[in-house]
């Protein structure tokens, strides 16, 4: 076990079988990683102008347009890329904002996150690039940099929130979600549908049974008389299967605010979703922008190695303390 333990450019904050935790900016220590290192990477970048992370210098999210925002994210993933094997998944979480009038600051103070991530504006120094009120659409905005840049744009899931704070307007719908993008490096990569199935609609079951004896009564009659067989798709609703479905592109998901942390955390069941989906059993997990170790957490529990970066070690520590308030022997699920 090592604890601020510096290696040449890779600055180790801790290091155990099962967990490394690097301090410092995300392209830097990304550098000191190996080509292909990583199985997976689940992530949540500061977002565009929403607040402070503690006044470190080199952090991502106080830039003063969304097209210097973009850019510091495509840096980011530009080592990801690098850093993750040919058949890894990387998977997004990115909240949007809005243009705030100049002048104003819609960055918020580090005490004052709301705990639910839902924002209401952006812009440290004001957003000129838009009028102010316009939904600045920074989630896709990204997706397209990285699309651009040879990723492979596999799906987009909306967290629904299902808890949030309410917000001040009454001229639009409040928001209740985020961005999860699913990206690759190519057409084919660990993807392991089971492990996420969901349970199915109760009508929509009800819907495929009644079909399914249809269909059987059909292929019954047509093996007696000679009759063609099924020349339709209601087949489809009878193949003997698992039981629930492939899991939809929408994820309701309860936020969990976590009072040591001053900022957003995502919840554990966000990461752990995307981490037995999209991580090979004996995987290595990234977060670049670790924060309170959330993936890493999830990634311990799911009993996968974990690498998380950072630029504050402080978060790093909440990360450590939480591991170890909530032990689970590595390799065995929650
Ligand atoms: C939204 S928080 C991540 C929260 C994390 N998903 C969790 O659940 O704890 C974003 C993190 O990015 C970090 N950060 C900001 N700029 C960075 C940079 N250039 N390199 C590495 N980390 C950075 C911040 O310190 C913050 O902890």
């Amino acid at each position: 076990m090592t604890r601020h333990d510096t290696t040449g450019a890779q600055r180790m904050h801790y290091s155990d079988d099962t967990l490394t935790l690097l301090v410092g900016d995300a392209v830097e220590q990304l550098r000191t990683l190996p080509d292909g290192a990583v199985n997976c990477v689940v992530t949540s970048p500061p977002y565009f102008g929403l607040r402070d992370y503690g006044g470190l210098h080199g952090q991502i999210g106080l830039e003063s347009s969304p097209a210097e925002y973009v850019a510091a994210l495509g840096a980011v993933f530009a080592e990801v890329h690098r850093v993750l094997a040919d058949d890894g998944t990387l998977w997004l979480n990115l909240g949007d904002s809005y243009a705030y009038p100049p002048g104003s600051s819609g960055t918020q103070g580090s005490t004052g996150q709301r705990a639910d991530r839902t924002f209401t504006a952006a812009g440290l120094r004001g957003t000129r690039s838009l009028p102010p009120k316009n939904l600045l659409g920074i989630p896709w905005r990204v997706a397209f940099a990285l699309q651009d840049a040879g990723w492979v744009l596999r799906s987009e899931i909306v967290w629904a929130k299902r808890n949030i704070m309410p917000e001040a307007v009454k001229d639009r719908p409040t928001r209740a979600h985020e961005q999860v993008f699913l990206l690759t490096k190519g057409p084919r990569y660990w993807y392991d549908a089971e492990a996420i199935r969901e349970e199915s609609d109760p009508a929509q079951e009800a819907h495929n049974q009644r079909y399914a004896r249809e269909y059987q009564a059909h292929t019954a009659r047509a093996a007696e008389t000679g009759q063609p067989g099924n020349v339709n798709s209601v087949g489809v609703h009878s193949r003997p299967g698992k039981g629930g479905r492939n899991a939809r592109s929408v994820w309701t998901i309860s936020s969990t605010p976590l009072k040591e942390a001053h900022f957003a955390t995502f919840p554990a069941e966000l990461p752990r979703r995307c981490i037995a989906a999209g991580c090979k059993p004996d995987g290595v997990v990234l977060d670049p922008f670790s924060g309170a170790g959330t993936t890493a957490m999830a990634a311990q529990q799911l009993g996968r190695r974990a690498i998380g970066i950072d630029l504050n070690p402080a978060y790093h520590d909440i990360a450590l303390r939480r591991m170890a308030d909530a032990p689970l022997p590595f390799g065995e699920t929650a």
